[in-house]
């Protein structure tokens, strides 16, 4: 059974103190920093990239869980693994070809991770399962931080739980989206072992990271 861990999403972080509020998180407790690029393109709306994902590098030991909402997103990864991405997520509808999307992100020595948003099938991944480090599931409609959590979406982790165990494989997976005190727990329970979370984290309990942290691994 694996160690559930938090990564934080600093999309609801105070923007104009992203070095601060890093450090913050890891003061909190954070298992790794979820850093949500976001290109206006593939989703509606615009945050970060390689030269902010760069500055705050030095600022914060944990691992950059980099998500990238990003099409095309092949010709990118470079930049994302030079800035200091520890993970690099991305989502299959963003590369034209996924095996060497991959197989680059690999090349770099870095963690490999493939997104589902709530509507896109394991299928879409199934193959690339014992090729990957992390599955990510979504459970809101990416773009934002502080939406409604899907709970349909935990049957996709169900269902990769199964596969994992049959398989014997060992790729985390992460649940991303609308995460709070009262679903965490059927999240942990359907099979996630990493929970990402923006709003929860950062603005319930007057912003008590470290309480809010712990609530959420349900200590
Ligand atoms: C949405 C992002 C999520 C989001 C999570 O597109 O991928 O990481 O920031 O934020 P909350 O926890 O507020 O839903
Ligand atoms: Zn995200």
């Amino acid at each position: 059974m694996k160690n559930i861990q938090i990564s934080p999403s600093i999309l609801s972080a105070d923007f104009s103190q992203l070095g601060t509020e890093i450090k913050r998180l890891e003061e909190g407790g954070a298992d790794m920093i979820h850093v949500d690029v976001m290109d206006g393109h593939f989703v509606p709306n615009l945050t970060i990239g390689p030269p902010v994902i760069k500055a705050l590098r030095k600022h914060c030991t944990l691992k950059f869980d980099v998500h990238l909402m990003i099409s095309p997103v092949h010709k990118y990864i470079k930049a994302y693994a030079d800035a200091g991405a520890d993970i690099i997520t991305i989502h299959p509808e963003a590369t034209q070809n996924l095996k060497e999307s991959i197989k680059t992100i690999k090349d770099f020595k870095k963690k490999v991770g493939i997104s589902l948003n709530p509507e896109s099938k394991i299928e879409l991944l199934t193959e690339f399962l014992d090729q990957i480090d992390l599955v990510l599931i979504m459970s809101v409609n990416p773009g934002f931080g502080g939406q409604k959590f899907m709970p349909e979406v935990l049957d996709k982790i169900k269902q990769l739980k199964k596969i994992q165990q049959e398989k014997n494989l060992s790729f985390d997976i992460e649940i991303d989206g609308g995460i709070n005190f009262e679903n965490c727990k059927i999240a942990i329970e359907a099979g996630a072992n990493i929970l990402v979370s923006g709003t929860t984290v950062f603005k319930s309990n007057d912003g008590d990271i470290k309480k809010n942290i712990n609530l959420l691994k349900l200590k």
